[in-house]
């Protein structure tokens, strides 16, 4: 599995020259790139392999959800993508994780593999209505599990779940991706329960998405930039043998 960027801006746009001109802005040494399912469907694999060319790390978020075959060959053309990491709904079961597990290589230049449990647009409630009545905080435990028992080299949660999750993973440094996040001082927009870049990685995320707060802003490479001094000045802060 590659090193992984500790900040991946999500590109949430419907439109393909607008996600090309914020990137634009931005410096791979500087921030990675995430690309979900409607750029995606939209730009297609030519759009992130431009991405991969000019240097960035890309987060392909297709959540893959589907016979293990199917999301095997889906994981082998993420890897053909050049991407640094690749998701699955770890609620496809033990052999569709297994698949996709056999399907991406566990060598330095391959994408982190890492699992969706609960979505955080689904409560309790909503759990129960597809028939789920074990409390949701388990349910992610339980599905983080299976991950980790699979092979998986993380999950993305909310930063709230990041401490709890990463300690299920057996591997020194599982990789924590933690959307939700709001440097001090943005507009929430529809999110509600956020934590800064900084208060994310002191509760165990190894990494965060950021979309709005840098998509909408004036000078996106200047939020990216501060963004960065934020989580090197908790680096510096915390001692040699805390978490990086
Ligand atoms: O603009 P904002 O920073 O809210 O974007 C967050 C990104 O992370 C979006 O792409 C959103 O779909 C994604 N995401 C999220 N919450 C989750 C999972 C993914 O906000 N639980």
């Amino acid at each position: 599995m590659a090193k992984q960027s500790r900040l991946y801006v999500a590109l949430d746009f419907a439109d393909v020259l607008q996600a090309e001109a914020l990137v634009a802005h931005l410096n791979p040494g500087e921030c990675g790139l995430k690309v979900g399912k409607e750029l995606f469907t939209r730009a297609g694999p030519g759009l992130v392999q431009r991405f991969v060319a000019q240097g960035f790390d890309v987060f392909l978020d297709l959540k893959f959800h589907d016979i293990p075959h199917t999301v095997a060959q889906a994981c082998r053309a993420a890897c053909d993508l050049g991407v640094r990491v690749v998701n699955v709904h770890a609620f496809g079961g033990r052999a569709m994780l297994a698949a996709a597990r056999r399907a991406v290589p566990q060598t330095l230049d391959a994408p982190a593999l890492i699992a969706v449990t609960v979505l955080t647009s689904m409560d309790q409630a909503a759990l129960v209505e597809v028939g789920i009545t074990r409390p949701l905080a388990e349910q992610a435990q339980l599905l983080a599990r299976l991950a980790n028992d699979e092979g998986l080299d993380g999950v993305v949660c909310s930063a709230w779940e990041a401490a709890a999750l990463r300690q299920i993973f057996i591997q020194a440094e599982p990789v924590i991706i933690t959307p939700g996040i709001r440097p001090a001082g943005s507009a929430l927009d529809d999110q509600s329960r956020v934590m800064t870049p900084l208060e994310a990685m002191a509760a165990g995320a190894s990494a965060i998405v950021v979309g709005r707060p840098i998509t909408r802003a004036v000078h996106p490479a200047d939020v990216v930039r501060s963004i960065m001094a934020s989580l090197t000045e908790q680096n510096s802060r915390l001692s040699p043998n805390a978490r990086q």
